[in-house]
């Protein structure tokens, strides 16, 4: 196969956060870019198979997961193209499917599958610490929600076919064109007129505004005639741990290495040592000022390469970097990649499942700009917004998503300056802390690593304080305590 030659190659090695990693350690750096130009990287992984341009192909009601009598469910392919074909799994809402919005999910890498988002964090089930089964998710986010988990770009996850994307647009248009193809399906078309809601993370930051954008975008074109198509109801866009303003986020890293609500991760002189990385006049900051002021593909490159040589790798210390209490690597979450494979032939997937396909990853390498005009553009169109985070993420850490928040140019700015931090309880439970301003929200939850559903905190259970922020979100409501 195509990925183990390379891989030998790139010497890609999961050793941070083997687990939950979703964001690859190349040569030794996490989040690092690798030396071999991105078009290299063409050609799917599975044999030529008898797919269906422009429409679906569905297993309905395989029984796998979502067990709660009645719910309906179906998993399989949109193909965008003979040989591009994204896979999606639907699960209806335990409550009111039919007037309940649909939320779309996506994981970030980029290159790492939304199967992550189903069964480690916030699916109708949810994978055993021993990863041999799953357990019913009394807090998935499809109770009162359509929830649809979409592996993308082509290659990732269960998704095959020709490695065509490379940036967060390109995705975006693919995602698009998916939407098209799952609306026009009989057994889907019901949903077209019900809100509708993205859902992302980490690399999401990027994802997110940029799909939300350009659905918006279509959404004119075909109001103004110049486009044929269904129309996208977009009303609501959730962004989790996510990278999104680089500029803005990075010196998160040194703040959040030194100080944070568990234990430093490094030394002082490590952090200085990255800090003089961050301000010197050739250093991270200069060269993401550069990326962000027009900078090619290649100025951008090196930015990362960078960055996350000198800054983001060598801050982690000895700590899992997606959760920083425990040493690396965490095992929690459980690995789902012999459970998830076991299920193929049930749920009508065609590919042989990784949590990341690092060629799609070194497809993007080559970018990364800055999408907090993207995220200022949705939000000023009146789509509700949240930014949420977890306080034990290192990689993309609270300090940073909190400057991002406050660098915001919208609507909603001044009015944001004006809001102190509230307790965010939950059942009674101090769970975080959260700022409303118009229908703009931000949350930091208690004891949450990068996949937030994913932790309990106090006396909640998994994924308790996750779920009452994505129902009131999802209900069009700010946040509030209960
Ligand atoms: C699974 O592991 C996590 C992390 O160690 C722990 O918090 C949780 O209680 C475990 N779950 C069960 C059912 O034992
Ligand atoms: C980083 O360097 C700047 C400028 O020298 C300094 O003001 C700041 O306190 C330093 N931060 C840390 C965490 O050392
Ligand atoms: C915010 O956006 C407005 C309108 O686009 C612009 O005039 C203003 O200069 C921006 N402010 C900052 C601080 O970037
Ligand atoms: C959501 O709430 C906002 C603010 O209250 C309101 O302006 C908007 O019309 C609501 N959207 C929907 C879809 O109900």
């Amino acid at each position: 196969m195509i990925l183990s030659t390379l891989l030998t190659v790139l010497t890609i090695s999961p050793w941070h956060g083997a687990l939950a990693g979703q964001i690859p350690t190349v040569n030794g750096i996490l989040g690092g870019v690798p030396t071999i130009k991105p078009d290299t990287f063409k050609g799917a992984d599975v044999l030529p198979l008898a797919t269906t341009p422009g429409k679906l192909r569905v297993v309905e009601n395989s029984g796998v997961c979502e067990t709660t009598p009645g719910v309906f469910q179906a998993s399989g392919y949109g193909d965008l193209t003979a040989t591009e074909s994204i896979w999606f799994w639907f699960f209806a809402a335990r409550n009111n499917p039919d007037t309940a919005p649909l939320a779309l999910w996506f994981n970030g890498g980029p290159g790492s599958s939304s199967m992550i988002g189903l069964f480690q964090e916030h699916g109708p089930c949810r994978i055993t610490n021993d990863s041999s089964s799953v357990t019913l998710n009394p807090f998935s986010w499809n109770n009162n929600a359509n929830v649809l988990y979409i592996d993308q770009p082509v290659g990732v996850g269960f998704s095959h076919g020709d490695l065509n994307v490379g940036t967060s647009q390109e995705a975006a248009s693919d995602i698009w064109t998916f939407m098209q193809i799952f609306l026009a399906d009989s057994r889907f078309s019901k949903y077209a007129p019900n809100n509708l809601a993205i859902w992302t993370e980490s690399y999401g930051g990027h994802y997110g505004p940029t799909f939300a954008s350009y659905f918006l975008s279509q959404n004119a074109a075909i109001a103004a005639g110049k486009l044929t198509g269904i129309p996208l109801n977009l009303k609501v866009l959730g962004v989790g741990d996510g990278l999104t303003d680089p500029l803005s986020q990075y010196p998160g890293y040194i703040s959040y290495a030194g100080n944070n609500p568990y234990h430093a991760l490094v030394s002082t002189s490590t952090i200085t040592k990255a800090n003089t990385s961050w301000t010197s006049s050739t250093g991270c900051k200069a060269q993401i000022t550069s990326c962000n002021n027009g900078g090619s593909n290649s100025v951008c490159s090196k930015a990362q390469s960078f960055c996350n040589n000198n800054i983001l790798s060598p801050l982690a210390g000895n700590f899992d970097v997606y959760y920083v209490p425990t040493a690396n690597p965490d095992p929690y979450p459980a690995d789902i990649t012999d459970y998830i494979n076991s299920l193929k032939t049930k749920i009508g997937a065609e590919a042989t499942w990784k949590e990341t396909n690092n060629n799609v990853y070194n497809n993007f390498a080559a970018t990364g700009k800055n999408s907090r005009p993207l995220l200022e553009g949705v939000i000023n169109a009146g789509v509700r917004t949240i930014v949420y985070d977890g306080d034990a993420d290192f990689i993309l850490n609270f300090n940073g998503v909190e400057a991002m928040v406050a660098n915001l140019n919208m609507t909603f700015t001044s009015l944001l300056k004006q809001q102190a931090f509230q307790t965010y309880t939950v059942a009674g439970q101090s769970a975080g802390q959260f700022k409303n301003a118009g229908t703009f929200s931000y949350v930091r939850i208690f004891g949450a690593g990068h996949e937030v559903p994913a932790y309990k905190f106090g006396k909640l259970a998994v994924g308790q304080a996750a779920s009452q922020m994505f129902e009131q979100i999802m209900a069009n409501q700010s946040l509030s305590s209960t």
